[in-house]
């Protein structure tokens, strides 16, 4: 059946693909049959088990649970349907996984189209001209005469045949028309070749408007999505701009498709297809600048290197690569801007959680060069002895700033503490300020000193007070007790979800993990699209949500009237709100410097009116909760 059943996909969001399909899927693809496909499960009770996938252990802690088809690790905490099950232990996105599971069940299906359907029609076509043009380049160059200066170019930066071959390099003839006729001669629609951006048009002239090649005499780079299809194109001039003639010196060294319907700058890696399994391997990503350093650093015998391409290294990348690796090494420039540009992409990967280590080459050198002047072991040096970014960052901070004046260690101190602050993990954050003052020399007291300052620069009392009592717990991923409980008995219960849906007040909810889910269930509910936790599971962007989600279904539930609790439920955070309201009132006057006794007698009543409604909040039983 595989690779037989037509199915037609818009883009990768899990909203677009209706919650009928999605189940049609599920209800094929029973949880412990596809996850027992991978590995043995052995039942244990209700549930089936096995040594969880996701990390190292030694006792099983990952369930699957075929009653609620859902599986869940009391491990790492990772969980899900089996929708996410396959996405992890494969490394795809939903929609593929999707598809994935539909083909295994033989279930034939049309992906949903959010507004009409031209968009999958642009998309397919669009990729099929690039696969197309890709071949046609690459042809050229391998075969044409009039492609010896590319070839005569690739040997003296000696890039061999087989390499060209696997990266599919090509040559884009030195006309202005040649891609253009060759797209006619094939019946794609110039429509279609501007939107691709292979062609643009010039408004000038006296036969304007005229059509011509984007790509001319240039060096042409296929650039492929995840899945190796042809997306875009670069192309690299093959001479160095000063020794063109005058007239043509302001030629960029590099030309590149513009983004389509299928090309997103900020979210492509360069060479990601190919690197994939490599990089699951070692956990680990190198990431540098360039596509030729890429190609240079792979044939070298480096699998796991990726680059952006034709931006700065984005959020989103970031994202990506966190699916696959949990380390990330930067190698770029050791001069100030490939110092700074190794900053700058430190940003979303640290903000992330990745261990990140930079890689700085020798001054003049790009990866590229570095391999094929010094060697392949030269670069693996380079790359297991990469510093720590850490590490990295107050070498450079102590380059910027004079360590031995008390002014200049004071703005080291800051500037290393900003990053310290943004740092999710306790332990990863306690163990950074030590190396921190180690590093510097200074206290490890002086550090966390500098920390809390940063905080209260950042945040505003305002806030501050509005997330008190969960701010903590909500940061540690620790939801407020009630409502996780809440949010347990709704899974559990339909009916408590109309309950609450009748009784909560959004204002009661602090901003933890469980109280998002709750609003989330909440909002199924009012639209009457809430069919049960199942719901939830297929919106696999909330990695978080899930988590809790399949972690509150597997524990047992032995609650004789989840009513009831459910009640009680409600009225401890009815309570802790007021409270929370209260305390807030009462730190007022205080901090407002207010002596006006009328301001003080109106904040009195407040308070007073606030413990007068505290007080008829009785939870219908005092066990738990609270
Ligand atoms: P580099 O200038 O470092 O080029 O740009 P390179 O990759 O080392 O190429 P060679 O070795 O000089 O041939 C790094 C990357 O920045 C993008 C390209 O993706 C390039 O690979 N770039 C550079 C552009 O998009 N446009 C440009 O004009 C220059
Ligand atoms: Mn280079």
């Amino acid at each position: 059946m595989a690779g037989g059943v037509p199915i037609t996909k818009r883009q990768a969001v899990a909203g677009y693909i209706s919650e009928q399909i999605l189940e049609q899927i599920r209800q094929a693809n029973d949880v412990v049959e596809v996850i027992g496909s991978y590995f043995p499960l052995r039942r244990a009770g209700a549930n089936f088990r096995a040594l969880c996938p996701f990390h190292k252990e030694k006792t099983p802690s990952f369930n699957v649970n075929p009653q609620k088809q859902i599986w869940h690790c009391f491990g790492c905490g990772e969980g899900g349907d089996v929708f996410k099950f396959v996405m992890k232990y494969e490394s795809l996105d939903f929609t593929t996984a999707v598809r994935r599971l539909a083909e295994r069940a033989g279930v034939r299906v049309e992906f949903e189209e959010a507004n009409g359907g031209s968009g999958r029609g642009d998309k397919e076509l669009l990729l099929k001209l690039h696969e197309q043009a890709a071949a046609f380049f690459h042809e050229y160059m391998l075969k044409d005469k009039a492609a010896e200066p590319a070839r005569d170019y690739l040997r003296k930066r000696a890039i061999t045949p087989e390499t060209v071959r696997k990266w599919r390099i090509g040559y884009a003839p030195d006309s202005w028309d040649a891609l253009l006729q060759w797209a006619k001669a094939r019946k794609f629609s110039t429509a279609l070749l501007e939107m691709a951006g292979l062609v643009l048009r010039s408004e000038r002239g006296p036969d304007a408007p005229r059509l011509y090649d984007r790509f001319r005499g240039r060096l042409i780079f296929p650039i492929c999505d995840e899945q190796g299809r042809v997306v875009a194109f670069s192309g690299r001039i093959l001479t160095n701009a000063k020794d063109l003639p005058r007239s043509d010196r302001d030629q960029p060294k590099y030309v590149n498709s513009p983004e389509t319907a299928i090309f997103q700058k900020g979210r492509l890696l360069f060479a990601l297809d190919k690197a994939k399994r490599a990089i699951i391997e070692a956990k680990t990503v190198v990431v540098c600048e360039g596509q030729i350093d890429t190609i240079s650093c792979h044939e070298a015998g480096f699998e796991n290197v990726v680059a952006p391409q034709g931006t700065a290294f984005t959020e989103q990348h970031a994202r990506i690569l966190k699916r696959y690796a949990d380390e990330v090494v930067l190698m770029f420039d050791s001069d100030e801007a490939g110092q700074k540009a190794a900053v700058r992409s430190a940003e979303p990967l640290w903000d992330m959680g990745f261990t990140l280590r930079v890689a700085l080459l020798p001054s003049g050198y790009d990866p590229d060069s570095f391999v094929k002047k010094f060697g392949s072991a030269k670069l693996r040096e380079l790359i297991d002895k990469a510093p720590r970014f850490l590490t990295f960052l107050l070498e450079r901070l102590g380059q910027q700033h004079d360590a031995k004046t008390e002014r200049g260690k004071v703005q080291i101190i800051q500037e290393a503490v900003g990053w310290l602050c943004r740092v999710q993990s306790p332990t990863l954050q306690a163990t950074y300020a030590q190396q921190i003052g180690t590093l510097l020399g200074v206290r490890e007291e002086v550090i966390r000193q500098e920390m809390r300052r940063f905080h209260r620069g950042q945040r505003s009392p305002a806030i501050a007070g509005a997330m008190q009592p969960s701010a903590e717990t909500a940061a540690g991923g620790v939801s407020p007790p009630a409502e996780e409980m809440l949010l347990r008995l709704m899974l559990a219960d339909e009916r408590v979800v109309g309950h609450v849906d009748g009784q909560l007040d959004r204002a009661w909810l602090s901003n933890s993990d469980a109280a998002r889910v709750i609003t989330r269930v909440l909002a199924l509910y009012a639209k009457n699209a809430w069919t049960g936790p199942t719901t939830l599971l297929s919106h696999e962007k909330d990695d978080v949500a899930t988590r809790l989600v399949t972690k509150l279904l597997l524990k047992p539930l032995t609650i004789p009237d989840p009513a009831v609790a459910a009640a009680d439920c409600l009225a401890v955070l009815e309570r802790q709100c007021l409270e929370r309201q209260r305390d807030e009132l009462r730190k007022q006057p205080a901090q407002a410097g207010l002596s006006s006794t009328e301001s003080a007698a109106k904040l009195q009543r407040q308070v007073l009116d606030l413990r007068q409604k505290l007080d008829n909040i009785y939870p219908l039983s005092r066990r738990k909760g609270s």
